[in-house]
């Protein structure tokens, strides 16, 4: 397993770390636990991505059975310093479960007080590594949305609120570092400068999108990524399971995400996405590589990627994609890849 600095801190995690949103909603408890020990304790892991509202989709009845079960797991390993957690606090959205007062979700210092608190006790632990916002509590657009419209310079919580609110946490112990998620770069920035001159903790990770098809990142924050180390933890590296090939030709597996809740693949179904994918099945395949290896490959070995989120619903899957890390990424690869994405560019946004 390869380390790479967690932002400016002394962290290192693993360049894969384990991602979890099924846990809880596609996989049981055990399934969780037995994916956890095969990752940390027979790969080598120390990375695990999970988030307040998990498992998706969210839902008030398995809201926090992520947390849950990682926790649990925890608690039979009786070790915990050697690993990196991260979690999640859920963005201005309808999924008001959150919150003990049934209210939308927002940044303010009291719901952030109340997320951390719910989060440490469902890890049954008394720190959390990383905390991030998992997507801004501003009124634009996201998961997969094109355009700004109609949005409102005011509508948001202060950034400078935010950052203090969750710098109280810093100070408590309660959390050891911060980063955000599905952020634009006036948003990255602007954390790091409020941080610089108030003496606060800076954002150390941006989690988005990013894969073969879905490059927004390249186009936005790669370059804070790089000169500011505010590095991406690359989500969704196999396009939700398209770029395994399992939906080739209009396949539709049993179980599949895509058969469970169909509509959260749109990002990758809109125009232009078809040719792409297959493309990169064609050209893996050409490469001598299965599809995923590609991909996942492909992702890990980007300048600007601290980590590489793998999620997967069976063994099989979880040891393919961590195994895709071990291969060696050749210049043949690397110019594949970069003809993709000069002819298709980035169509799933
Ligand atoms: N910050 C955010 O907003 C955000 C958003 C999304 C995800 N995330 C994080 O990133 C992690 C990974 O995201 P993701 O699940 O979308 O990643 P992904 O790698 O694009 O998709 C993973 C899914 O693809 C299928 N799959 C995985 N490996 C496969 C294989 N080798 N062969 C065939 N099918 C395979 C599985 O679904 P099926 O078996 O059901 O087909 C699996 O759940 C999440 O667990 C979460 O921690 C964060």
């Amino acid at each position: 397993m390869e380390f790479r600095p967690l932002g400016r801190t002394n962290l290192k995690v693993t360049s894969v770390c384990l991602g979890t949103m099924t846990w809880g909603q596609q996989n049981s408890e055990a399934e969780a636990h037995e994916q956890l020990s095969y990752a940390i304790s027979e790969r080598g892991i120390n990375f695990i991505d999970t988030a307040e509202m998990y498992p998706v989709p969210g839902d008030p009845r398995t809201q926090g059975r992520t947390e849950e079960y990682i926790g649990s797991w925890l608690k039979a390993r009786g070790k915990r310093d050697d690993l990196v957690i991260a979690s999640k606090i859920t963005g201005r959205s309808q999924m008001v479960w959150c919150r003990d007062k049934n209210i939308e979700p927002r940044h303010t210092r009291v719901q952030i007080d109340e997320a951390v608190e719910k989060s440490l006790r469902r890890f049954q632990t008394d720190y959390i590594d990383l905390y991030q916002l998992h997507w801004p509590d501003r009124a634009i657009p996201g998961f997969g949305f094109h355009a700004f419209y109609d949005y409102d310079a005011e509508d948001m919580v202060p950034l400078e609120d935010i950052l203090e609110s969750l710098s109280r946490h810093v100070e408590k112990g309660n959390i050891r570092h911060i980063g955000v998620s599905n952020e634009y770069p006036w948003a990255v920035m602007k954390f790091l400068a409020i941080a610089e001159s108030r003496g606060w903790p800076r954002m150390v990770s941006n989690q988005c999108v990013y894969n073969l098809v879905s490059r927004r990142f390249d186009y936005s924050a790669a370059e804070i990524a790089m000169r500011e180390q505010v590095g991406l933890l690359a989500y969704s590296p196999l396009a939700q399971g398209y770029l395994t090939g399992k939906y080739e030709g209009g396949k539709l597996p049993a179980k599949s995400r895509k058969a469970l809740f169909g509509g959260f693949l749109g990002r990758y179904e809109g125009p232009g996405a078809a040719d792409a994918i297959q493309d990169c099945l064609e050209t893996a395949r050409n490469l001598g590589l299965t599809p995923a290896q590609f991909a996942l490959k492909f992702v890990e070995t980007r300048q600007f990627v601290t980590s590489n989120i793998i999620g997967a619903t069976t063994m099989a899957q979880l040891k393919e994609n961590i195994d895709a890390h071990e291969i060696e990424w050749t210049s043949e690869m690397e110019q594949e890849s970069r003809r993709i994405q000069k002819v298709h560019r980035s169509p799933c946004p």
